[in-house]
Protein backbone atom coordinates (compact mmCIF):
# COMPACT_ATOMS: atom_id res chain seq x y z
CA UNK A 1 0.00 0.00 0.00
CA UNK A 2 1.38 3.26 -1.14
CA UNK A 3 0.90 6.46 1.01
CA UNK A 4 2.49 9.78 1.35
CA UNK A 5 4.96 10.13 3.98
CA UNK A 6 4.60 13.77 5.78
CA UNK A 7 5.32 13.36 9.22
CA UNK A 8 5.53 17.47 9.30
CA UNK A 9 2.06 17.56 8.36
CA UNK A 10 0.50 15.45 9.92
CA UNK A 11 2.00 17.04 13.34
CA UNK A 12 -0.03 19.86 12.08
CA UNK A 13 -2.65 18.09 11.06
CA UNK A 14 -3.44 17.53 15.16
CA UNK A 15 -4.15 21.05 15.94
CA UNK A 16 -7.45 21.56 14.47
CA UNK A 17 -6.85 22.84 11.00
CA UNK A 18 -8.92 25.79 9.51
CA UNK A 19 -12.84 27.46 10.58
CA UNK A 20 -15.05 27.03 7.68
CA UNK A 21 -14.56 31.16 7.50
CA UNK A 22 -15.77 31.25 4.01
CA UNK A 23 -18.68 29.33 4.10
CA UNK A 24 -21.13 29.95 5.87
CA UNK A 25 -21.07 31.30 9.87
CA UNK A 26 -24.01 31.17 10.54
CA UNK A 27 -24.69 27.40 9.55
CA UNK A 28 -23.72 24.35 11.86
CA UNK A 29 -20.90 22.40 10.57
CA UNK A 30 -21.44 18.66 9.32
CA UNK A 31 -18.51 18.19 7.07
CA UNK A 32 -15.01 19.36 8.90
CA UNK A 33 -11.84 20.55 7.39
CA UNK A 34 -8.64 18.49 5.66
CA UNK A 35 -7.75 15.80 8.23
CA UNK A 36 -4.82 13.52 7.82
CA UNK A 37 -7.79 10.77 6.30
CA UNK A 38 -7.90 13.70 2.96
CA UNK A 39 -4.64 12.47 2.39
CA UNK A 40 -4.09 8.58 3.48
CA UNK A 41 -4.72 6.17 0.00
CA UNK A 42 -3.11 3.77 -2.46
CA UNK A 43 -1.79 4.79 -5.73
CA UNK A 44 -3.62 3.21 -8.91
CA UNK A 45 -1.94 1.88 -11.59
CA UNK A 46 -3.15 2.50 -15.34
CA UNK A 47 -2.56 5.00 -18.64
CA UNK A 48 -5.01 8.25 -18.16
CA UNK A 49 -6.24 8.83 -21.62
CA UNK A 50 -7.51 12.18 -21.05
CA UNK A 51 -5.49 15.61 -22.02
CA UNK A 52 -4.16 18.94 -20.34
CA UNK A 53 -6.27 21.98 -21.43
CA UNK A 54 -6.74 25.58 -20.55
CA UNK A 55 -10.66 26.74 -19.66
CA UNK A 56 -10.94 30.53 -18.46
CA UNK A 57 -7.50 30.48 -17.92
CA UNK A 58 -7.67 27.35 -15.11
CA UNK A 59 -5.86 24.13 -16.01
CA UNK A 60 -8.32 21.23 -16.33
CA UNK A 61 -8.51 17.45 -17.09
CA UNK A 62 -10.48 16.63 -20.11
CA UNK A 63 -11.81 13.16 -20.98
CA UNK A 64 -14.26 12.83 -23.34
CA UNK A 65 -16.25 9.92 -24.93
CA UNK A 66 -14.46 7.90 -27.47
CA UNK A 67 -17.84 7.08 -29.51
CA UNK A 68 -20.29 9.89 -27.80
CA UNK A 69 -23.89 8.64 -27.72
CA UNK A 70 -25.55 9.56 -30.55
CA UNK A 71 -29.35 9.10 -29.04
CA UNK A 72 -29.60 11.72 -26.38
CA UNK A 73 -28.36 14.76 -25.43
CA UNK A 74 -24.76 15.91 -24.72
CA UNK A 75 -23.60 15.14 -21.42
CA UNK A 76 -21.48 17.35 -19.14
CA UNK A 77 -19.65 16.03 -15.61
CA UNK A 78 -17.86 18.88 -13.94
CA UNK A 79 -15.53 16.96 -11.78
CA UNK A 80 -14.32 18.34 -8.47
CA UNK A 81 -11.35 16.36 -7.06
CA UNK A 82 -9.62 15.75 -3.75
CA UNK A 83 -7.15 17.72 -2.62
CA UNK A 84 -4.72 15.44 -5.01
CA UNK A 85 -5.76 17.48 -8.01
CA UNK A 86 -7.98 16.15 -11.26
CA UNK A 87 -4.11 15.26 -12.25
CA UNK A 88 -3.44 12.79 -10.39
CA UNK A 89 -3.75 9.23 -11.45
CA UNK A 90 -6.36 8.12 -9.95
CA UNK A 91 -8.60 10.70 -10.51
CA UNK A 92 -7.70 10.82 -14.13
CA UNK A 93 -8.30 6.95 -13.75
CA UNK A 94 -11.76 8.01 -12.23
CA UNK A 95 -12.83 10.42 -14.71
CA UNK A 96 -11.19 8.49 -17.19
CA UNK A 97 -14.54 5.70 -16.55
CA UNK A 98 -16.96 8.39 -16.64
CA UNK A 99 -15.89 9.64 -20.25
CA UNK A 100 -16.32 5.92 -21.10
CA UNK A 101 -19.84 6.09 -19.70
CA UNK A 102 -20.39 8.59 -22.16
CA UNK A 103 -19.76 11.79 -20.25
CA UNK A 104 -17.69 14.99 -21.68
CA UNK A 105 -15.84 15.01 -18.05
CA UNK A 106 -14.05 18.27 -17.17
CA UNK A 107 -11.61 18.76 -13.56
CA UNK A 108 -10.93 22.06 -12.86
CA UNK A 109 -7.31 22.06 -11.19
CA UNK A 110 -8.19 24.82 -8.63
CA UNK A 111 -4.96 24.10 -6.96
CA UNK A 112 -3.21 25.56 -10.23
CA UNK A 113 -0.36 22.74 -10.06
CA UNK A 114 0.13 23.01 -6.52
CA UNK A 115 -1.65 19.48 -5.29
CA UNK A 116 -1.04 18.56 -1.34
CA UNK A 117 1.73 15.41 -2.89
CA UNK A 118 3.65 18.36 -4.28
CA UNK A 119 4.40 18.92 -0.30
CA UNK A 120 5.20 15.43 0.22
CA UNK A 121 8.34 15.61 3.04
CA UNK A 122 8.66 18.65 2.75
CA UNK A 123 9.84 20.33 5.92
CA UNK A 124 8.42 23.50 7.43
CA UNK A 125 5.14 23.10 4.91
CA UNK A 126 2.14 25.30 6.52
CA UNK A 127 -1.10 23.04 5.74
CA UNK A 128 -3.14 25.50 6.78
CA UNK A 129 -1.77 28.24 4.30
CA UNK A 130 -1.85 25.45 1.96
CA UNK A 131 -5.50 24.67 2.54
CA UNK A 132 -6.90 28.16 2.98
CA UNK A 133 -4.75 29.27 -0.03
CA UNK A 134 -6.65 26.57 -2.09
CA UNK A 135 -10.14 27.14 -1.09
CA UNK A 136 -9.35 31.00 -1.98
CA UNK A 137 -8.32 29.82 -5.87
CA UNK A 138 -11.09 27.60 -6.04
CA UNK A 139 -13.51 30.06 -4.84
CA UNK A 140 -12.17 32.51 -7.10
CA UNK A 141 -11.88 30.66 -10.43
CA UNK A 142 -14.82 28.03 -10.24
CA UNK A 143 -17.67 30.50 -11.47
CA UNK A 144 -15.68 31.80 -14.59
CA UNK A 145 -14.69 28.23 -15.42
CA UNK A 146 -17.95 27.19 -14.70
CA UNK A 147 -19.18 29.84 -17.66
CA UNK A 148 -16.62 28.97 -20.17
CA UNK A 149 -17.43 24.96 -19.32
CA UNK A 150 -20.93 26.28 -20.20
CA UNK A 151 -20.31 27.84 -23.22
CA UNK A 152 -18.43 25.19 -24.82
CA UNK A 153 -20.82 22.53 -24.37
CA UNK A 154 -23.87 24.79 -24.43
CA UNK A 155 -27.24 25.57 -23.19
CA UNK A 156 -28.59 22.28 -25.04
CA UNK A 157 -25.96 19.86 -23.15
CA UNK A 158 -26.79 18.10 -19.99
CA UNK A 159 -25.16 18.85 -16.71
CA UNK A 160 -23.83 17.52 -13.86
CA UNK A 161 -21.58 17.86 -10.71
CA UNK A 162 -19.75 15.23 -8.60
CA UNK A 163 -17.01 16.71 -5.77
CA UNK A 164 -14.86 14.33 -3.73
CA UNK A 165 -13.43 15.33 -0.10
CA UNK A 166 -12.27 18.73 -0.89
CA UNK A 167 -14.61 19.34 -3.94
CA UNK A 168 -17.88 18.22 -2.15
CA UNK A 169 -18.95 21.96 -1.42
CA UNK A 170 -19.02 22.78 -5.11
CA UNK A 171 -20.44 20.20 -5.89
CA UNK A 172 -23.00 21.53 -3.97
CA UNK A 173 -23.34 25.11 -4.14
CA UNK A 174 -23.92 24.55 -8.23
CA UNK A 175 -26.50 21.98 -6.91
CA UNK A 176 -28.47 24.77 -5.88
CA UNK A 177 -28.62 26.49 -9.33
CA UNK A 178 -30.33 25.69 -12.44
CA UNK A 179 -26.73 24.82 -13.94
CA UNK A 180 -26.59 21.31 -13.20
CA UNK A 181 -29.31 18.66 -13.50
CA UNK A 182 -28.16 16.50 -10.48
CA UNK A 183 -25.41 16.82 -8.13
CA UNK A 184 -23.22 14.01 -6.08
CA UNK A 185 -20.25 13.44 -3.85
CA UNK A 186 -18.02 11.24 -2.15
CA UNK A 187 -16.30 11.44 1.38
CA UNK A 188 -17.35 14.98 1.46
CA UNK A 189 -15.21 17.48 3.43
CA UNK A 190 -16.11 21.50 4.12
CA UNK A 191 -19.91 21.31 4.24
CA UNK A 192 -22.02 23.22 7.02
CA UNK A 193 -25.84 22.82 7.12
CA UNK A 194 -26.93 25.27 4.49
CA UNK A 195 -25.25 23.25 1.40
CA UNK A 196 -28.19 20.65 2.15
CA UNK A 197 -30.70 23.43 2.93
CA UNK A 198 -30.08 25.23 -0.32
CA UNK A 199 -30.06 22.25 -2.20
CA UNK A 200 -32.47 22.18 -5.26
CA UNK A 201 -31.22 19.60 -7.25
CA UNK A 202 -31.31 15.67 -6.71
CA UNK A 203 -28.55 14.58 -4.92
CA UNK A 204 -26.35 11.63 -4.23
CA UNK A 205 -24.26 11.23 -1.05
CA UNK A 206 -21.72 8.34 -1.57
CA UNK A 207 -20.68 7.46 1.73
CA UNK A 208 -18.09 5.64 3.80
CA UNK A 209 -18.82 3.77 7.30
CA UNK A 210 -15.66 5.66 8.99
CA UNK A 211 -15.43 8.88 8.06
CA UNK A 212 -13.76 11.62 10.50
CA UNK A 213 -14.50 14.00 8.43
CA UNK A 214 -18.25 13.29 7.75
CA UNK A 215 -19.36 11.12 11.03
CA UNK A 216 -22.51 9.34 10.87
CA UNK A 217 -24.07 12.36 13.04
CA UNK A 218 -23.60 14.54 10.68
CA UNK A 219 -25.04 12.26 7.85
CA UNK A 220 -27.85 11.77 9.33
CA UNK A 221 -28.33 15.29 10.02
CA UNK A 222 -28.06 16.11 6.66
CA UNK A 223 -30.50 13.40 5.65
CA UNK A 224 -33.21 14.55 7.93
CA UNK A 225 -32.45 17.91 6.45
CA UNK A 226 -33.04 16.86 2.90
CA UNK A 227 -36.02 14.35 3.68
CA UNK A 228 -37.65 17.54 5.71
CA UNK A 229 -37.45 19.21 2.48
CA UNK A 230 -38.99 16.54 0.41
CA UNK A 231 -35.61 16.78 -1.69
CA UNK A 232 -34.92 13.81 -4.29
CA UNK A 233 -31.99 12.09 -2.73
CA UNK A 234 -30.23 8.49 -2.54
CA UNK A 235 -27.61 7.53 0.46
CA UNK A 236 -25.43 4.95 0.09
CA UNK A 237 -23.01 3.92 3.10
CA UNK A 238 -20.16 1.51 2.15
CA UNK A 239 -19.07 -0.59 5.55
CA UNK A 240 -15.61 -1.81 5.86
CA UNK A 241 -14.03 1.27 4.39
CA UNK A 242 -13.17 5.10 5.58
CA UNK A 243 -12.64 8.60 4.19
CA UNK A 244 -10.87 8.86 0.58
CA UNK A 245 -12.53 5.07 -0.62
CA UNK A 246 -14.19 6.58 -4.09
CA UNK A 247 -10.54 8.13 -5.17
CA UNK A 248 -8.00 6.02 -3.05
CA UNK A 249 -8.95 2.52 -2.23
CA UNK A 250 -6.37 0.11 -1.77
CA UNK A 251 -6.71 -2.30 -4.86
CA UNK A 252 -5.24 -5.28 -2.55
CA UNK A 253 -8.50 -4.80 -0.49
CA UNK A 254 -11.19 -6.76 -2.59
CA UNK A 255 -14.04 -5.45 -0.40
CA UNK A 256 -12.40 -1.16 -0.84
CA UNK A 257 -12.13 -1.58 -4.90
CA UNK A 258 -15.90 -2.66 -5.10
CA UNK A 259 -16.79 0.09 -2.79
CA UNK A 260 -15.14 2.42 -5.15
CA UNK A 261 -16.08 0.61 -8.19
CA UNK A 262 -19.78 0.79 -7.55
CA UNK A 263 -19.67 4.09 -6.13
CA UNK A 264 -18.24 5.30 -9.46
CA UNK A 265 -21.22 3.44 -11.12
CA UNK A 266 -23.59 4.89 -8.72
CA UNK A 267 -22.76 8.24 -10.19
CA UNK A 268 -23.37 7.13 -13.70
CA UNK A 269 -26.52 5.82 -12.76
CA UNK A 270 -27.55 8.82 -11.19
CA UNK A 271 -26.77 11.63 -14.02
CA UNK A 272 -28.36 9.20 -16.78
CA UNK A 273 -31.44 9.30 -14.41
CA UNK A 274 -31.48 13.03 -14.64
CA UNK A 275 -29.68 13.93 -18.03
CA UNK A 276 -33.08 12.10 -20.40
C1 LIG B 1 -0.82 21.36 -18.30
O1 LIG B 1 -0.39 22.28 -19.29
C2 LIG B 1 0.16 23.47 -18.74
C3 LIG B 1 0.40 24.42 -19.90
O2 LIG B 1 1.10 23.77 -20.93
C4 LIG B 1 1.42 23.13 -17.98
O3 LIG B 1 1.94 24.27 -17.38
C5 LIG B 1 1.07 22.13 -16.87
O4 LIG B 1 2.22 21.69 -16.22
C6 LIG B 1 0.33 20.92 -17.44
N1 LIG B 1 -0.13 20.12 -16.34
C7 LIG B 1 -0.04 18.81 -16.29
C8 LIG B 1 -0.52 18.17 -15.05
O5 LIG B 1 0.42 18.16 -17.21
C1 LIG C 1 0.43 28.75 8.96
O1 LIG C 1 -0.39 29.59 8.18
C2 LIG C 1 -1.43 30.19 8.91
C3 LIG C 1 -2.36 30.90 7.90
O2 LIG C 1 -1.62 31.69 7.04
C4 LIG C 1 -0.87 31.11 9.95
O3 LIG C 1 -1.93 31.70 10.68
C5 LIG C 1 0.01 30.29 10.88
O4 LIG C 1 0.65 31.14 11.81
C6 LIG C 1 1.06 29.53 10.09
N1 LIG C 1 1.73 28.60 10.99
C7 LIG C 1 3.06 28.54 11.07
C8 LIG C 1 3.61 27.51 12.00
O5 LIG C 1 3.79 29.26 10.40
C1 LIG D 1 -7.80 32.68 4.43
O1 LIG D 1 -7.21 33.50 5.40
C2 LIG D 1 -7.61 34.85 5.35
C3 LIG D 1 -6.78 35.62 6.33
O2 LIG D 1 -6.61 34.90 7.51
C4 LIG D 1 -9.10 34.92 5.66
O3 LIG D 1 -9.55 36.26 5.61
C5 LIG D 1 -9.84 34.11 4.61
O4 LIG D 1 -11.22 34.08 4.91
C6 LIG D 1 -9.30 32.69 4.55
N1 LIG D 1 -9.89 32.04 3.41
C7 LIG D 1 -10.51 30.86 3.48
C8 LIG D 1 -10.99 30.32 2.16
O5 LIG D 1 -10.69 30.25 4.51
C1 LIG E 1 -27.14 29.29 1.14
O1 LIG E 1 -27.91 30.25 0.45
C2 LIG E 1 -27.79 31.56 1.00
C3 LIG E 1 -28.78 32.45 0.27
O2 LIG E 1 -28.52 32.43 -1.11
C4 LIG E 1 -26.35 32.03 0.85
O3 LIG E 1 -26.20 33.32 1.40
C5 LIG E 1 -25.44 31.05 1.58
O4 LIG E 1 -24.08 31.42 1.38
C6 LIG E 1 -25.66 29.64 1.06
N1 LIG E 1 -24.86 28.72 1.88
C7 LIG E 1 -24.05 27.80 1.36
C8 LIG E 1 -23.27 27.01 2.33
O5 LIG E 1 -23.94 27.59 0.16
Amino acid sequence: MWSLKLPVLLTLLSAPLLALSALDPSSPVLAGPITEHCIEGAKHAGEPVGTNVTIADVPTYLSEPTTPPSDEKKKVLLFFSDIYSPFYVNNQLLQDYFASEGFNVVGIDYFFGDPIQAHDGQPGFNMTAWFNKSREQAERALPGWIEAVRTKYGADAKYAAVGYCFGAPYALEISATDKVVAGAFAHPSGLVEAHFSNLTKPLLLSCAETDSSFPTASLRRAVDILAGRKATYHLQVFSGVSHGFATRADPNDANAVWAKEESARSVVGWFNRFSK
